[in-house]
């Protein structure tokens, strides 16, 4: 078995270690190693962005990194977004807008939508379609997840931050 290497990053806003092979990806530390089971894995080629995390505030593939190259990032997966029972604008309007079927792309989906969001709260439809190329859903087809964004994006402008989660 390969050495494991020591690796300190932080995750969801909280600065943890985990022990990790050189040839494991970021999406199996963090599945298999850490638990956080909420990035899914889907191609593992790079095609689907089933696995998308945010990495220094850009979304990434986590099939695509390494584990060792998390050292001293910092990594937001889905399990980040919700504050407490507080949903993120975005969650809310991924249940409001029936923006999921099966969930699969759902995770991926949303942390997409919070890098765009993050930089560019007033997006135009064509950019958030930009900014979500690179995931891909097989059951809900695009509309409800752009209008879901759209709207999250207005609910971020003015302000409204909360709803309970169920
Ligand atoms: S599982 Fe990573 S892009 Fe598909
Ligand atoms: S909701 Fe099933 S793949 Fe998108």
């Amino acid at each position: 078995m390969a050495k494991k290497t020591l690796v300190e990053a932080n995750i969801n806003g909280e600065v943890v270690e985990f022990l990790c092979e050189p040839r494991q990806s970021l999406l199996e530390c963090l599945r298999d190693v850490l638990e956080l089971t909420g990035s899914k894995e889907g191609c593992l080629t790079g095609d689907c962005g089933a696995c998308s995390v945010l990495v220094d505030g850009r979304a990434v593939c986590s099939c695509l990194m390494l584990g060792v190259e998390a050292q001293g990032k910092n990594i937001r997966t889905v399990e980040g977004l919700a504050d407490g029972t507080t949903l993120h604008p975005l969650q809310q309007k991924f249940l409001e807008h029936a923006s999921l079927q099966c969930g699969i792309c759902t995770p991926g989906f949303l942390m997409s939508a919070t890098a765009l969001l993050e930089r560019n709260s007033n997006p135009t439809e064509a950019e958030v379609r930009y900014a979500l190329a690179g995931n891909l859903c097989r059951c809900t087809g695009y509309d409800k997840i752009v209008r879901a964004v759209l709207d999250a994006a207005g609910s971020i402008r003015s302000g409204v931050k909360t709803s309970r989660a169920a």
